[in-house]
């Protein structure tokens, strides 16, 4: 290697070392947590873990409008199934439904359901 080249090397890694650096200390804010379901102490909870996360995350949930009414879930979460193709059982719909109702819905949360997460909720992978 010649002299010059071992000079332009070196100047390259620094300018690597430099780059690197500067990337450690950026600092990301995160938007809102909208991929996974909020936590309610609702039995639907699980179940919408369960059965809603095969085809996409939480976000086409928390993106309907509030007002949505029990019926607009039930309709919905039936759609899923038929014509969708999701394969949960008929048996767990009401939950789901109840769970979505008062978790994105018209309907409050009763007070023994509302979940406090004492640390941020991480995604599985
Ligand atoms: C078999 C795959 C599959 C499963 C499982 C599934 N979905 Fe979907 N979901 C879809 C598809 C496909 C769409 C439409 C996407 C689009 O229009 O771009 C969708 C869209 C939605 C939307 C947006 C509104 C709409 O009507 O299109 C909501 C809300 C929703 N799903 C909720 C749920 C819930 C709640 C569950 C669990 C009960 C669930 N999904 C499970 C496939 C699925």
């Amino acid at each position: 290697m010649s002299k010059k080249s071992r000079i332009f090397v070196s100047f390259l890694s620094a300018t690597l070392l430099a780059g690197t650096a500067g990337a450690a200390a950026l600092t990301i804010a995160l938007p809102t947590e909208t991929a996974v379901y909020k936590p309610s102490a609702l039995p639907g909870y699980e179940l919408v873990q369960r059965n809603c996360m095969t085809c996409h995350s939480a976000q086409y949930v928390a993106s309907q409008p509030a007002t949505s009414p029990r019926t607009y879930w039930d309709a919905t979460v039936k759609k899923m199934k038929k014509p969708f193709g999701a394969t949960f059982a008929d048996a767990d719909i009401p939950a789901m439904v109840d769970y979505l109702t008062k978790t994105y819905g018209t309907e409050p949360v009763p007070a023994a359901a509302t979940v406090t997460p004492s640390a941020p909720v991480v995604m599985q992978k």
